[in-house]
Protein backbone atom coordinates (compact mmCIF):
# COMPACT_ATOMS: atom_id res chain seq x y z
CA UNK A 1 0.00 0.00 0.00
CA UNK A 2 1.15 3.42 -0.66
CA UNK A 3 2.25 5.56 2.06
CA UNK A 4 -0.13 8.89 2.70
CA UNK A 5 1.24 11.68 4.73
CA UNK A 6 -0.85 14.38 2.90
CA UNK A 7 -0.84 17.99 4.01
CA UNK A 8 -4.66 17.46 4.39
CA UNK A 9 -4.48 15.26 7.47
CA UNK A 10 -5.05 16.24 10.93
CA UNK A 11 -2.15 16.84 13.19
CA UNK A 12 -2.38 14.51 15.77
CA UNK A 13 -0.21 14.63 19.65
CA UNK A 14 -0.43 10.87 20.96
CA UNK A 15 0.01 11.39 25.60
CA UNK A 16 1.51 8.10 26.56
CA UNK A 17 3.49 7.50 29.95
CA UNK A 18 3.62 3.72 29.39
CA UNK A 19 4.35 1.05 26.66
CA UNK A 20 2.43 2.39 23.59
CA UNK A 21 1.14 0.13 22.18
CA UNK A 22 -1.90 2.06 20.78
CA UNK A 23 0.51 5.00 20.29
CA UNK A 24 2.61 2.19 17.65
CA UNK A 25 -0.51 1.53 15.90
CA UNK A 26 -2.22 4.44 15.87
CA UNK A 27 0.83 5.42 13.55
CA UNK A 28 0.74 2.77 11.46
CA UNK A 29 -2.53 2.60 10.61
CA UNK A 30 -2.00 6.49 10.24
CA UNK A 31 0.94 6.02 7.58
CA UNK A 32 -0.57 2.57 5.90
CA UNK A 33 -3.94 3.22 5.64
CA UNK A 34 -6.45 5.88 3.97
CA UNK A 35 -7.12 7.38 7.55
CA UNK A 36 -7.27 11.30 8.19
CA UNK A 37 -4.81 11.63 10.60
CA UNK A 38 -0.86 12.17 11.44
CA UNK A 39 0.82 11.52 14.38
CA UNK A 40 3.26 14.37 14.91
CA UNK A 41 3.94 14.09 18.40
CA UNK A 42 4.23 12.16 21.03
CA UNK A 43 3.89 13.52 24.70
CA UNK A 44 4.85 11.38 27.71
CA UNK A 45 5.19 12.76 31.28
CA UNK A 46 7.91 10.75 32.13
CA UNK A 47 10.99 9.31 30.27
CA UNK A 48 10.73 5.42 31.28
CA UNK A 49 7.77 5.35 28.95
CA UNK A 50 8.67 2.49 26.89
CA UNK A 51 6.79 3.89 24.13
CA UNK A 52 9.12 6.67 23.27
CA UNK A 53 11.34 4.60 21.56
CA UNK A 54 8.36 4.72 18.69
CA UNK A 55 9.64 8.25 18.52
CA UNK A 56 13.23 7.44 17.10
CA UNK A 57 11.41 4.19 14.84
CA UNK A 58 9.08 6.66 13.06
CA UNK A 59 10.86 9.50 13.18
CA UNK A 60 8.06 11.97 14.88
CA UNK A 61 8.87 14.25 17.67
CA UNK A 62 8.66 13.42 21.15
CA UNK A 63 8.38 15.56 24.27
CA UNK A 64 9.13 14.72 27.69
CA UNK A 65 6.76 17.40 30.04
CA UNK A 66 7.83 17.17 33.81
CA UNK A 67 4.23 17.18 35.61
CA UNK A 68 5.34 19.53 38.55
CA UNK A 69 3.11 22.78 38.81
CA UNK A 70 -0.12 22.33 36.94
CA UNK A 71 -0.83 25.42 35.16
CA UNK A 72 2.81 26.04 34.07
CA UNK A 73 3.17 22.66 32.74
CA UNK A 74 -0.34 22.80 30.72
CA UNK A 75 0.62 26.14 29.39
CA UNK A 76 4.11 24.47 28.55
CA UNK A 77 2.30 21.65 26.39
CA UNK A 78 -0.33 24.21 25.28
CA UNK A 79 2.55 26.35 23.79
CA UNK A 80 4.19 22.88 21.69
CA UNK A 81 0.54 21.88 20.60
CA UNK A 82 0.29 25.32 19.26
CA UNK A 83 3.69 25.50 17.73
CA UNK A 84 3.40 22.01 15.83
CA UNK A 85 -0.33 23.18 14.96
CA UNK A 86 -1.99 19.82 16.80
CA UNK A 87 -5.86 19.91 16.21
CA UNK A 88 -6.23 16.64 17.80
CA UNK A 89 -5.17 14.79 21.16
CA UNK A 90 -4.97 11.06 21.84
CA UNK A 91 -4.38 10.16 25.11
CA UNK A 92 -3.02 6.29 25.24
CA UNK A 93 -2.10 4.97 28.44
CA UNK A 94 -1.39 8.71 29.40
CA UNK A 95 -1.33 8.21 33.80
CA UNK A 96 -1.96 11.94 34.32
CA UNK A 97 -5.14 13.71 34.64
CA UNK A 98 -5.33 16.99 32.10
CA UNK A 99 -6.36 19.90 34.22
CA UNK A 100 -10.17 21.50 33.47
CA UNK A 101 -8.12 24.63 31.30
CA UNK A 102 -6.04 22.37 29.28
CA UNK A 103 -9.29 20.56 28.60
CA UNK A 104 -11.43 23.73 27.96
CA UNK A 105 -8.66 24.76 25.40
CA UNK A 106 -8.86 21.85 23.50
CA UNK A 107 -12.69 21.05 23.92
CA UNK A 108 -13.84 18.35 21.63
CA UNK A 109 -10.54 17.74 20.62
CA UNK A 110 -9.33 15.35 22.99
CA UNK A 111 -9.87 11.52 23.14
CA UNK A 112 -8.74 8.75 25.20
CA UNK A 113 -9.15 4.67 25.02
CA UNK A 114 -10.05 3.35 28.23
CA UNK A 115 -10.06 -0.64 28.70
CA UNK A 116 -13.68 -1.17 29.59
CA UNK A 117 -17.50 -0.88 29.06
CA UNK A 118 -17.84 2.22 30.30
CA UNK A 119 -19.59 3.53 32.43
CA UNK A 120 -18.89 0.98 33.73
CA UNK A 121 -15.31 0.49 35.48
CA UNK A 122 -14.10 3.97 35.29
CA UNK A 123 -10.35 3.93 36.88
CA UNK A 124 -7.52 1.73 37.27
CA UNK A 125 -7.58 -2.14 37.72
CA UNK A 126 -10.76 -2.49 35.23
CA UNK A 127 -9.84 -6.18 34.35
CA UNK A 128 -9.25 -7.49 37.48
CA UNK A 129 -12.59 -5.62 38.70
CA UNK A 130 -14.20 -7.14 35.87
CA UNK A 131 -13.36 -10.63 36.24
CA UNK A 132 -13.95 -10.66 39.95
CA UNK A 133 -17.14 -9.01 39.89
CA UNK A 134 -18.09 -12.27 37.26
CA UNK A 135 -18.64 -10.00 34.28
CA UNK A 136 -19.39 -12.00 31.16
CA UNK A 137 -18.00 -9.27 29.02
CA UNK A 138 -14.88 -6.78 29.11
CA UNK A 139 -14.07 -4.47 26.43
CA UNK A 140 -12.74 -1.08 26.01
CA UNK A 141 -14.18 1.88 24.98
CA UNK A 142 -12.96 5.44 23.43
CA UNK A 143 -14.11 8.17 24.62
CA UNK A 144 -14.36 12.47 24.40
CA UNK A 145 -12.28 13.40 27.22
CA UNK A 146 -14.16 15.52 29.95
CA UNK A 147 -13.18 17.14 33.29
CA UNK A 148 -14.34 13.78 35.07
CA UNK A 149 -12.44 10.82 34.89
CA UNK A 150 -13.55 8.41 32.16
CA UNK A 151 -16.56 10.12 31.35
CA UNK A 152 -16.96 12.04 28.68
CA UNK A 153 -19.05 11.10 25.41
CA UNK A 154 -18.48 7.47 23.90
CA UNK A 155 -17.31 7.21 20.20
CA UNK A 156 -16.70 3.96 20.04
CA UNK A 157 -16.87 0.86 22.18
CA UNK A 158 -16.26 -3.05 21.27
CA UNK A 159 -16.97 -6.25 23.87
CA UNK A 160 -14.72 -8.95 24.55
CA UNK A 161 -16.06 -12.23 25.58
CA UNK A 162 -14.32 -13.28 29.42
CA UNK A 163 -13.45 -16.75 29.73
CA UNK A 164 -13.48 -18.86 32.63
CA UNK A 165 -9.45 -19.73 32.15
CA UNK A 166 -8.70 -15.96 31.77
CA UNK A 167 -6.92 -13.92 34.53
CA UNK A 168 -6.66 -10.07 34.42
CA UNK A 169 -3.50 -10.44 32.49
CA UNK A 170 -4.51 -12.34 29.40
CA UNK A 171 -7.81 -10.60 29.21
CA UNK A 172 -5.76 -7.14 29.15
CA UNK A 173 -4.26 -8.94 26.41
CA UNK A 174 -7.54 -9.68 24.38
CA UNK A 175 -8.86 -6.27 25.11
CA UNK A 176 -5.76 -4.46 23.83
CA UNK A 177 -6.19 -6.26 20.76
CA UNK A 178 -9.48 -4.85 20.07
CA UNK A 179 -8.36 -1.16 21.59
CA UNK A 180 -5.87 -1.44 18.44
CA UNK A 181 -8.84 -2.28 16.26
CA UNK A 182 -10.98 0.75 17.51
CA UNK A 183 -8.93 3.82 18.54
CA UNK A 184 -8.19 4.35 14.78
CA UNK A 185 -11.60 3.57 13.63
CA UNK A 186 -12.95 5.85 16.74
CA UNK A 187 -10.40 8.72 15.06
CA UNK A 188 -11.94 8.01 11.57
CA UNK A 189 -15.58 8.35 13.06
CA UNK A 190 -15.26 11.95 14.33
CA UNK A 191 -12.93 13.29 11.41
CA UNK A 192 -15.38 12.24 8.52
C1 LIG B 1 -4.49 0.56 27.42
O1 LIG B 1 -5.10 -0.56 27.97
C2 LIG B 1 -5.44 1.72 27.43
O2 LIG B 1 -6.78 1.35 27.28
C3 LIG B 1 -5.23 2.31 28.80
O3 LIG B 1 -3.85 2.16 29.04
C4 LIG B 1 -3.35 1.07 28.27
C5 LIG B 1 -2.22 1.60 27.45
O4 LIG B 1 -1.55 0.59 26.76
N1 LIG B 1 -5.70 3.66 28.89
P1 LIG B 1 -0.44 0.96 25.71
O5 LIG B 1 0.59 1.81 26.42
O6 LIG B 1 -1.07 1.66 24.57
O7 LIG B 1 0.13 -0.37 25.29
Amino acid sequence: MKKSTGPEKTKTAVFISGKGSNLKNLIRCSRIKNYPFSVNLIISNTIKAKGLKYSNIFNIEKKIIKYDKKIKTDNKILKVLKQRKIKLICLAGFMKILSKNFIKKFNGKILNIHPSLLPKYKGLNTHFRAINNKEKFAGCSVHYVNSKLDSGKIILQRRVKISSKDNHKSLEKKVLKVEHSIYPDAIKKILN
